[in-house]
């Protein structure tokens, strides 16, 4: 067992007890994270000992001396710089807005959601502000999200991705060869992106893609759907929250500094650590469902179910999308450069994800029960304005389109909406509009008690607290 394995085991993950000499220097040690693991390292640990060192860092409350802080950068994904020391090292809208990530993800338990008190003033794309004001002009405020089975999420966007590309390779390979234009459709786990026109001369005509990103990678992660996988979302918020830069974005190739932010800390997060906070986030447990035991309430949460397709609420909210494979390998194939990437050399890390609770179909799929296509849609109008509440347009996307929300765990995660600003599911749902108003209107249109038969069946889509095995 390597020196760094044993010291791991005795300060996180096992038993203090086992501790035979404890080094003078960590007497009075206030740092967090006491330990950080390196890519290459990590084959050394079992899956085990991963989930733990990444769940550890999901918990840390981060310190000055872990290199919490950021005096001289703002929240921005890319490295941009800010004047040291005019705002204050911590910041409720600009941030560094919080210690932890179990900070704002802590319910029923860590990886869970939040409630509106910990909500995100989100202006990562915008550069150089330290905006003191809630006003949505300067950023886009948003609700916390459940990360339970955001492993699977992360891989069927994986699938859909390749899926989508190789019929834009088939596509273009064809029109190579005959020398005429080719249509396809843009289909993937049965989800309709648009469709793709290329040229006899090989233009791509993109103007028909829908729902989708232009480069046909699915972003499942944010409630916008703009990011590509845990790894990507974990370094920004680590910046964004906590004042902690990864070398992987901020390091010397990138910026010519090691200590980009000026608070005198270097190489605040390894990519072994990065890695190992996003096994843990991909390990939490699928979320269930959950049936009353009070036999009426159970029969109107199955009825429920019935009246949710009835509605086409399954339009968008796709009870199961079929995934082929459980292994979840670290760093994954859509990364940009900034983020650990297969092509940096480092070796992968594997990980299988728990099958448990989770049905096959006949060709062997696993059955994700997410309810959500992975699809951006414009769900609000004139006559249903609510969701259309930001005035920043994140990538580029019109303010008034967002991703299916995964309604998989939406019995444990109210509040509600983007902006976690409803308190009904109720309420939520008669907020929708845009593309969801044929459906809106199939739900208003059902007597009274079929829509809280609607309800009942969303109440019984629970989280739970059950340990990874
Ligand atoms: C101050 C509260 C807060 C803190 C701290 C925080 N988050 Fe979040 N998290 C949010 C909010 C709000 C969103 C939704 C963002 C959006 O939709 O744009 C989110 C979204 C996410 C998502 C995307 C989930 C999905 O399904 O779309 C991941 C992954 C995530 N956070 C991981 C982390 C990690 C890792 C940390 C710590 C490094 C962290 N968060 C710290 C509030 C927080
Ligand atoms: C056209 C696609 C579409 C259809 C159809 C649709 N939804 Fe949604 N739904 C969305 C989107 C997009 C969101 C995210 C809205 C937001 O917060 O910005 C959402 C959000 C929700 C939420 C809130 C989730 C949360 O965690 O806050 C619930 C509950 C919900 N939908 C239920 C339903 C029900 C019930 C129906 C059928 C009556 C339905 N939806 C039909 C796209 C759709």
């Amino acid at each position: 067992m390597s020196a760094l394995k044993i010291i791991t085991l005795l300060l996180g993950t096992v038993s203090l007890t086992a501790i035979a000499a404890t080094p003078d220097d960590l007497i009075g040690d206030e740092r967090a994270v006491k330990q950080h693991i390196a890519q290459a390292e990590l084959q050394n640990f079992s899956a085990k000992e991963i989930i733990a060192h990444g769940k550890m860092l999901f918990n840390a409350k981060f310190t000055a001396l872990d290199g919490a802080g950021r005096p001289a950068a703002t929240s921005s994904e890319i490295p941009v710089k800010k004047d040291p020391g005019i705002s204050l090292a911590m910041f409720r809208t600009a941030g560094p807005d919080s210690n932890a990530c179990a900070g704002c993800h802590n319910q029923p338990g860590s990886g869970g959601a939040g409630e509106f008190v910990v909500n995100v003033f989100a202006a990562s794309g915008v550069t150089n502000v330290d905006f003191d004001t809630l006003e949505p002009q300067f950023s886009n405020e948003r609700g916390t999200p459940h990360l339970h089975g955001s492993g699977l999420v992360e891989l069927l966007a994986r699938e859909m991705s390749a899926q989508l590309q190789a019929i834009r390779s088939k596509a273009v390979e064809q029109a190579r060869t005959s020398k005429a234009s080719v249509q396809v459709r843009l289909t993937a786990k049965g989800i309709d992106f648009g469709e793709l026109s290329i040229g006899a001369d090989g233009f791509i005509d993109i103007s028909k893609i829908d729902g989708v990103d232009h480069d046909l990678i699915v972003r499942p992660f944010s409630q916008k759907g703009v990011f590509t996988s845990l790894r990507q979302f974990t370094i920004n918020a680590m910046n964004a929250h906590h004042g902690i830069q990864s070398d992987e974005r901020w390091g010397t190739q990138w910026t010519n500094s090691d200590d980009f932010d000026e608070d005198g800390y270097q190489h605040e997060i390894s990519s072994g650590d990065l890695t190992a906070i996003s096994i843990y986030q991909a390990s939490i447990q699928t979320p269930v469902q959950q049936l009353s035991q009070n036999k009426v309430l159970k029969q109107a949460a199955i009825e429920g179910e019935q009246l949710f397709n009835d509605a086409d609420c399954s339009g968008c909210h796709t009870q199961y999308l079929p995934l082929k494979s459980l292994l979840f390998s670290e760093p994954g194939p859509y990364n940009a450069a900034g983020n650990l990437r297969p092509s940096d050399g480092q070796p992968s890390y594997q990980y299988p994800i728990s099958a448990e609770g989770l049905s096959q179909d006949a060709q062997g799929n696993w059955l994700i029960p997410i309810f959500s296509d992975l699809k951006r849609h414009v769900i609000a109008d004139s006559d249903k304005p609510h969701f259309a509440n930001e005035r920043l347009s994140q990538r580029f996307i019109a303010i008034d389109e967002f991703m299916s929300a995964k309604l998989w765990g939406v019995g444990s995660t109210a509040p509600f909406g983007h902006r976690g600003d409803v308190s009904t599911l109720m309420e939520v749902i008669l907020h929708h509009g845009g593309e969801a108003s044929a459906s809106r209107l199939k739900f208003e249109a059902m007597t009274d008690l079929e829509r809280r038969k609607i309800v009942e069946f969303l109440k019984s889509l629970q989280l739970t607290l059950a340990e990874v095995k």
